[in-house]
């Protein structure tokens, strides 16, 4: 399988099985948010009604990571017993939790809901970074265009240039509209990313394009 700077059209798990282990620097990941979300205009997401991927796909993420890795992973708050078990039996250690800082509500119940999170999860004996990064970044609203719970590729950028080193490989196994992989081209870092669903793949592909002809 070609890994390096491409978006395939595959269920992750399958995918991750056929990487040779320890062949990834840096893993930063979107998964299901096993909320069995639907967005304002009716759109859903892959796979967000069900929680039998998650143990699979961290146990794969944790495998094909280099020795003293970072893996960071957006979740749901209110499934963070799920993410945590799976994270933990993969054997990651979470070293750090990011708090995305939105200037709008996603909804609005018990209170309005104007973050989103993920975990700093570490592999093995990991170096802490010379510049520590802020665990509060700020979120721009994207307005969901090229997918239903698109991630500005702005707030991932300094994660990327930080647990990335320069060349490095980026994987994001569940890619939707490739804004990791937009943001590690843009930072000069390889990338891989796999999408299920053939309309987000399509759309990643797209976006990547263009960059791929002007590299
Ligand atoms: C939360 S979205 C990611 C959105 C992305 N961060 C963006 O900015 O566009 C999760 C994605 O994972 C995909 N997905 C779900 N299960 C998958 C699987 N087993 N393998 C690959 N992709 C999967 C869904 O189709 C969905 O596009």
């Amino acid at each position: 399988m070609t890994t390096d700077n491409t978006i395939i059209h595959a269920d992750c798990i399958t995918a991750m099985g056929e990487l040779a282990p320890h062949s990834v620097d840096f893993v930063l990941t979107d998964p299901p948010y096993i909320v069995d979300y639907r967005s304002r205009d009716g759109r859903t997401v892959a796979n967000d009604d069900n929680a039998q991927w998650l143990r699979p796909a961290f146990a794969h993420i944790h495998r094909v990571l280099k020795p003293a890795s970072f893996c960071v992973s957006f979740y749901a708050w209110n499934r963070v017993h799920l993410f945590m078990a799976a994270w933990r039996e993969a054997e990651f250690r979470p070293v750090g939790h990011i708090v995305f800082r939105k200037r709008y509500a996603s909804s609005a119940r018990f209170l309005r809901y104007e973050h989103e999170v993920a975990y700093l999860l570490a592999k093995g004996d990991v170096t802490p970074p010379a510049q520590p990064l802020s665990d509060v970044i700020e979120f721009r609203y994207t307005g969901n265009r090229l997918h239903p719970t698109q991630k500005p590729t702005a707030a991932l950028a300094p994660l990327i240039s930080t647990f990335c080193p320069a060349g490095g490989l980026v994987l994001d196994p569940f890619a939707g509209s490739g804004s990791t992989l937009v943001a590690a081209q843009q930072l000069g870092r390889r990338f891989l990313g796999f999408e299920i669903d053939a309309q987000h793949h399509r759309t990643a592909a797209a976006r990547l394009a263009p960059l791929s002809a002007a590299a």
